[in-house]
Protein backbone atom coordinates (compact mmCIF):
# COMPACT_ATOMS: atom_id res chain seq x y z
CA UNK A 1 0.00 0.00 0.00
CA UNK A 2 2.78 2.28 0.97
CA UNK A 3 4.46 1.51 -2.71
CA UNK A 4 2.26 3.74 -4.26
CA UNK A 5 3.49 7.34 -2.72
CA UNK A 6 5.53 8.98 -5.38
CA UNK A 7 8.59 9.50 -2.19
CA UNK A 8 8.57 5.85 -1.65
CA UNK A 9 11.46 4.68 -4.34
CA UNK A 10 13.76 7.51 -1.91
CA UNK A 11 13.19 5.93 0.85
CA UNK A 12 15.60 3.41 2.09
CA UNK A 13 13.32 2.05 4.98
CA UNK A 14 9.71 3.41 6.72
CA UNK A 15 10.54 3.72 10.54
CA UNK A 16 7.29 4.80 11.61
CA UNK A 17 3.69 3.45 9.64
CA UNK A 18 0.78 5.57 9.66
CA UNK A 19 -0.88 3.58 12.39
CA UNK A 20 2.04 3.69 14.63
CA UNK A 21 2.06 7.62 14.23
CA UNK A 22 -1.97 8.13 15.10
CA UNK A 23 -1.79 5.72 17.77
CA UNK A 24 1.22 7.02 19.53
CA UNK A 25 -0.26 10.72 19.23
CA UNK A 26 -3.49 9.43 20.52
CA UNK A 27 -1.71 8.34 23.41
CA UNK A 28 0.71 12.13 23.83
CA UNK A 29 -2.83 13.71 23.85
CA UNK A 30 -3.70 12.07 26.88
CA UNK A 31 -0.79 12.55 28.55
CA UNK A 32 -0.48 15.99 27.83
CA UNK A 33 -4.25 16.42 28.97
CA UNK A 34 -3.53 14.86 32.21
CA UNK A 35 -0.64 17.04 32.77
CA UNK A 36 -2.02 20.40 32.95
CA UNK A 37 -5.09 21.60 34.88
CA UNK A 38 -8.29 20.67 33.35
CA UNK A 39 -9.78 24.65 33.52
CA UNK A 40 -5.97 25.75 32.10
CA UNK A 41 -5.76 27.56 28.48
CA UNK A 42 -2.46 25.93 26.55
CA UNK A 43 -0.88 28.31 24.13
CA UNK A 44 0.27 25.86 21.48
CA UNK A 45 3.35 26.64 19.27
CA UNK A 46 3.97 24.92 16.44
CA UNK A 47 7.24 25.49 14.83
CA UNK A 48 7.11 26.63 11.25
CA UNK A 49 7.34 23.75 9.06
CA UNK A 50 8.01 20.79 10.09
CA UNK A 51 5.59 20.37 13.24
CA UNK A 52 2.50 21.21 11.14
CA UNK A 53 1.48 17.67 10.11
CA UNK A 54 1.66 16.51 13.92
CA UNK A 55 0.58 19.81 15.36
CA UNK A 56 -2.64 19.42 13.68
CA UNK A 57 -3.26 15.80 14.88
CA UNK A 58 -2.03 16.53 18.21
CA UNK A 59 -4.04 19.02 19.22
CA UNK A 60 -6.97 16.86 17.74
CA UNK A 61 -6.12 14.50 20.92
CA UNK A 62 -5.48 17.06 23.65
CA UNK A 63 -9.05 17.85 25.79
CA UNK A 64 -8.16 21.33 26.93
CA UNK A 65 -8.79 24.65 26.16
CA UNK A 66 -6.03 25.01 23.10
CA UNK A 67 -4.95 28.77 21.04
CA UNK A 68 -2.37 27.89 18.35
CA UNK A 69 0.55 30.03 17.53
CA UNK A 70 3.23 29.23 14.75
CA UNK A 71 6.94 30.70 15.48
CA UNK A 72 9.50 29.36 12.19
CA UNK A 73 13.14 29.59 13.17
CA UNK A 74 15.45 27.75 10.95
CA UNK A 75 19.02 26.12 11.77
CA UNK A 76 19.43 23.72 8.55
CA UNK A 77 19.15 25.51 5.55
CA UNK A 78 18.71 22.63 2.67
CA UNK A 79 21.77 20.48 4.53
CA UNK A 80 20.73 17.40 6.40
CA UNK A 81 23.41 18.93 9.24
CA UNK A 82 22.72 21.53 12.06
CA UNK A 83 24.79 24.65 11.39
CA UNK A 84 24.13 25.62 14.96
CA UNK A 85 22.99 29.32 14.11
CA UNK A 86 19.25 29.54 14.47
CA UNK A 87 17.45 32.37 12.45
CA UNK A 88 14.15 33.25 13.72
CA UNK A 89 12.22 34.10 10.65
CA UNK A 90 8.77 34.21 11.92
CA UNK A 91 8.09 35.25 15.65
CA UNK A 92 4.57 34.26 17.99
CA UNK A 93 1.63 36.59 17.29
CA UNK A 94 0.31 35.83 21.00
CA UNK A 95 1.84 37.62 23.94
CA UNK A 96 2.42 34.41 26.48
CA UNK A 97 2.75 36.51 29.52
CA UNK A 98 1.66 34.23 32.26
CA UNK A 99 0.28 31.64 29.98
CA UNK A 100 0.97 28.18 29.67
CA UNK A 101 2.84 27.14 26.02
CA UNK A 102 3.50 24.25 24.65
CA UNK A 103 6.31 24.19 22.13
CA UNK A 104 5.25 21.77 19.45
CA UNK A 105 8.25 20.21 17.55
CA UNK A 106 8.73 17.72 14.71
CA UNK A 107 12.22 16.57 15.77
CA UNK A 108 15.05 17.42 18.56
CA UNK A 109 18.45 16.38 16.49
CA UNK A 110 20.93 18.39 18.69
CA UNK A 111 18.83 20.64 20.76
CA UNK A 112 20.41 23.94 19.79
CA UNK A 113 16.84 25.10 18.17
CA UNK A 114 14.61 24.26 20.81
CA UNK A 115 17.37 25.48 23.37
CA UNK A 116 17.26 29.17 21.47
CA UNK A 117 13.57 29.13 21.60
CA UNK A 118 13.33 28.05 24.82
CA UNK A 119 15.43 30.38 26.31
CA UNK A 120 14.07 33.14 24.41
CA UNK A 121 10.72 32.56 25.21
CA UNK A 122 11.63 32.43 28.81
CA UNK A 123 12.09 36.18 28.75
CA UNK A 124 8.69 36.90 28.51
CA UNK A 125 7.64 35.21 31.22
CA UNK A 126 5.02 32.33 30.57
CA UNK A 127 3.55 30.55 33.69
CA UNK A 128 5.12 27.25 32.09
CA UNK A 129 6.69 26.12 29.04
CA UNK A 130 6.72 22.48 28.09
CA UNK A 131 8.11 20.66 24.87
CA UNK A 132 6.41 18.00 23.04
CA UNK A 133 8.57 16.55 19.85
CA UNK A 134 7.27 13.79 17.96
CA UNK A 135 11.00 12.61 17.38
CA UNK A 136 13.96 12.09 18.93
CA UNK A 137 17.29 11.06 18.06
CA UNK A 138 19.68 9.60 20.89
CA UNK A 139 22.68 11.48 19.63
CA UNK A 140 21.29 14.61 21.22
CA UNK A 141 21.70 13.56 24.61
CA UNK A 142 25.25 13.39 24.25
CA UNK A 143 25.30 17.09 23.84
CA UNK A 144 22.14 17.70 26.78
CA UNK A 145 21.05 21.23 25.62
CA UNK A 146 17.62 20.48 26.37
CA UNK A 147 15.26 17.68 27.26
CA UNK A 148 11.42 17.45 25.71
CA UNK A 149 8.83 16.93 28.13
CA UNK A 150 6.71 14.33 26.03
CA UNK A 151 8.60 12.54 23.49
CA UNK A 152 6.64 10.92 20.45
CA UNK A 153 9.11 8.41 19.09
CA UNK A 154 12.95 8.00 19.42
CA UNK A 155 14.58 6.90 16.25
CA UNK A 156 18.11 6.20 15.06
CA UNK A 157 20.40 8.58 13.86
CA UNK A 158 19.36 8.75 10.24
CA UNK A 159 17.69 11.57 8.46
CA UNK A 160 14.02 10.98 8.23
CA UNK A 161 11.46 12.64 6.22
CA UNK A 162 7.71 12.62 5.90
CA UNK A 163 4.34 13.46 8.21
CA UNK A 164 6.06 17.19 7.97
CA UNK A 165 9.40 16.35 7.80
CA UNK A 166 11.61 17.85 4.81
CA UNK A 167 14.79 17.29 2.65
CA UNK A 168 15.42 20.50 0.09
CA UNK A 169 11.43 21.35 1.32
CA UNK A 170 10.61 18.33 -0.09
CA UNK A 171 8.99 15.09 1.09
CA UNK A 172 6.62 16.58 4.03
CA UNK A 173 3.29 15.44 2.52
CA UNK A 174 4.60 11.21 2.86
CA UNK A 175 2.03 10.43 4.94
CA UNK A 176 4.29 8.26 7.43
CA UNK A 177 8.10 8.49 8.33
CA UNK A 178 10.81 6.77 6.12
CA UNK A 179 14.76 7.20 6.03
CA UNK A 180 16.01 8.77 2.85
CA UNK A 181 18.20 6.62 0.53
CA UNK A 182 22.08 7.88 1.52
CA UNK A 183 22.81 8.71 -2.49
CA UNK A 184 20.19 11.31 -2.30
CA UNK A 185 21.81 13.62 0.08
CA UNK A 186 25.54 12.76 0.04
P1 LIG B 1 18.51 20.56 16.12
O1 LIG B 1 18.72 22.02 16.37
O2 LIG B 1 19.80 19.87 15.77
O3 LIG B 1 17.80 19.87 17.26
O4 LIG B 1 17.67 20.44 14.81
C1 LIG B 1 16.30 20.40 14.82
C2 LIG B 1 15.73 20.67 13.46
O5 LIG B 1 16.52 20.08 12.44
C3 LIG B 1 14.36 20.06 13.32
O6 LIG B 1 13.37 20.99 13.68
C4 LIG B 1 14.30 19.67 11.87
O7 LIG B 1 13.77 20.73 11.10
C5 LIG B 1 15.74 19.44 11.47
N1 LIG B 1 16.09 18.00 11.44
C6 LIG B 1 16.88 17.32 12.29
N2 LIG B 1 16.99 16.02 11.97
C7 LIG B 1 16.22 15.87 10.87
C8 LIG B 1 15.90 14.72 10.05
O8 LIG B 1 16.32 13.58 10.25
N3 LIG B 1 15.06 14.96 9.00
C9 LIG B 1 14.55 16.19 8.73
N4 LIG B 1 14.82 17.28 9.46
C10 LIG B 1 15.66 17.12 10.52
MG1 LIG C 1 13.67 21.19 8.46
Amino acid sequence: MNGDNIYSADLAEIIITEDELKKRIKELGKEITASYNPEEEIVMVCILRGAVMFMADLAREINLHVVFDFMDCSSYGEGTTSSGVVRIIKDLDENIEGRHVLIVEDIMDTGITLKYVVEMLKTRNPASIKIVTLLEKPERRVEKHIEADFVGFEIPNKFVVGYGLDFAERYRNLPYIGVLKEELYS
